[in-house]
């Protein structure tokens, strides 16, 4: 585990792959230990962004990677994950996210997911407080344990209708001919993702606990898409610490004040033992 403190012209990592070994390290601005925590001296609050890194090790792809070999590589998005291409093609686009969505029931939480989910009980049963958002949309975090997941982009596991707008829990593959449970209109049915051009979910809810919070840590998130990659620049502006917890650099890595590269399943456990420790 490297442990790398904002500084540009020490970071000779940005924009290189990196195979980090895993050792203790203890980074300035990624446990809370900070003089805004000090001077509040009150309940801790540390906000979690998650993306897919923290499910790779789970078997589900990335989106993105350095060595191009991210879902976004081989698929194109602007014909599988935009409105405009599901009212061109639904089939294409409920095929490829029954796929996903097989993929997804098969897989299981990892070591990173399940510290998160302690990371939450235990600031809880201190009177601290865990806000967990995450792009993902799988279930990864609640199988894990985790109790409260902002999804700002929506859940592969459920369907919501475009007539009536109801959602339903939903893990069968999805068709045009299937009806909506609640308005019974055929046809109506998506997967229920924020698309490209579509706006994310809780994002007043987002912004508020960003700027109560003490503590501000994206893992597993190449910082590329909006307005998720955003939230960093947002929370500096609030003062509050950031830390990006990740395989490699992300695409606003200068960001972060912070930051601790590696994979999640061993790097998010490490952090959260030193961070219950603080
Ligand atoms: P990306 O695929 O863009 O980025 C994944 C990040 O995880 C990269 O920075 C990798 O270096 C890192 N990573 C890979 N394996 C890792 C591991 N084992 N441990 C730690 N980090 C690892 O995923 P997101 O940033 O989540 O939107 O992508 C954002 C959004 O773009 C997604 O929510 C999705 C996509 O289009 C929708 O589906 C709406």
């Amino acid at each position: 585990m490297v442990n790398r403190h904002l500084d540009p012209h020490l970071n000779p990592w940005r924009g290189h792959a990196l195979r980090i070994e895993a050792r203790p390290t203890v980074a300035r601005h990624c446990h809370g230990a900070s003089e805004r925590l000090g001077k509040r001296a009150m309940s801790r609050h540390i906000f979690v962004l998650t993306g897919a890194g923290v499910s790779a090790e789970s078997g589900l792809g990335t989106f993105r990677d350095k060595a191009g070999e991210g879902i976004w590589a081989k698929f194109d998005p602007m014909k599988l994950a935009t409105p405009q291409a599901f009212a061109r093609d639904p089939q294409t686009v409920l095929a490829f996210y029954d796929a996903r969505r097989r993929n997804l029931l098969a897989a299981r939480p990892n070591p990173a997911h399940v510290a998160l989910a302690r990371l939450e009980r235990e600031l809880a049963a201190k009177g601290d407080r865990l806000t967990l958002v995450t792009q993902n949309i799988d279930d990864l975090h609640e199988r894990a344990g985790s109790k409260e997941v902002v999804h700002m982009h929506g859940e592969l596991l459920k369907a919501r209708c475009q007539s009536c707008e109801a959602a339903h829990a939903w893990l069968n593959d999805l068709t045009v001919g299937d009806a909506c449970p609640r308005c019974d209109r055929v046809g109506a049915l998506r997967p229920d993702i924020v698309w490209f051009g579509e706006f994310p979910h809780h994002l007043h809810e987002i912004d508020r606990a960003l700027r109560d919070a003490d503590l501000f840590v994206a893992i597993g998130t190449s910082g590329a898409v909006y307005p998720a990659a955003g939230f960093v620049a947002e929370a500096r502006a609030f003062g509050v610490p950031t830390c990006e917890i990740n395989l490699e650099a992300a695409d606003n890595a200068l960001l972060f004040d912070d930051a601790l590269y590696g994979p999640a399943t061993e790097i998010v456990p490490a952090w959260v033992e030193e961070t219950l420790r603080t």
